[in-house]
């Protein structure tokens, strides 16, 4: 395994529709795997293909253990993720991203999805999320589709910069924070 450089949003690669992964090859586990390393090195809560300059429909997320957080304590490797099922409920959070280091927002997200999508082995899986775990599905979902977090926030007030230290200061916001 390795570390990915992860990009930031100046980096066009960052705007594409990235590409289905019409077979799971060797060399795309193995860019699975690095994105869970570089996920963790960051450290980070979720890492899109894209984010480290492969255009695949490929996202890595961990949410640290915590009774609070369904779904948290596993590590999740999607290709070709798709949504199955999104609530009608909403829910504000704030989030940040690896390739918007020093910012955090405000972003609406849906409470809970139903994601379809294939394993490190090319089988079909099927994820509830809700809470955080979807949040950071939605969030890298986007990644995918060339879609970053501050394209979601509308009013520029609920976007801001990271102070340092803040981010141990947030608790339960700073995985969001931290979302990828
Ligand atoms: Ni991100």
């Amino acid at each position: 395994m390795a570390l990915r450089k992860i990009i930031t949003s100046e980096n066009p690669i960052l705007r594409r529709k990235a590409k289905k992964a019409t077979k799971i090859m060797p060399e795309l586990r193995a860019l699975a795997d690095d994105m869970v390393e570089t996920m963790h090195a960051a450290p980070g809560v979720g890492l899109a293909a894209p984010q480290v300059a492969e255009s695949v429909r490929l996202f890595v997320a961990e949410l640290e253990a915590s009774e609070e957080n369904p779904g948290s304590g596993k590590t999740y490797i999607i290709f070709n993720p798709e949504y199955v099922w999104k609530s009608d409920e909403f829910v504000d959070g704030v989030e940040g991203c690896l390739s918007i280091p020093g910012y955090a927002g405000e972003v609406t997200r849906h409470h809970k999805v139903v994601v379809k999508g294939l394993d490190k082995s090319g089988k079909r899986i099927r994820i509830e999320a809700e809470g955080w775990l979807a949040r950071v599905f939605q969030h890298e979902m986007d990644h995918l589709d060339g879609v970053l977090f501050t394209d979601r926030i509308s009013d520029p007030d609920k976007i801001w910069p990271i102070k340092e230290g803040e981010e141990e200061q947030v608790g339960a916001e700073r995985a969001a924070v931290r979302a990828a």
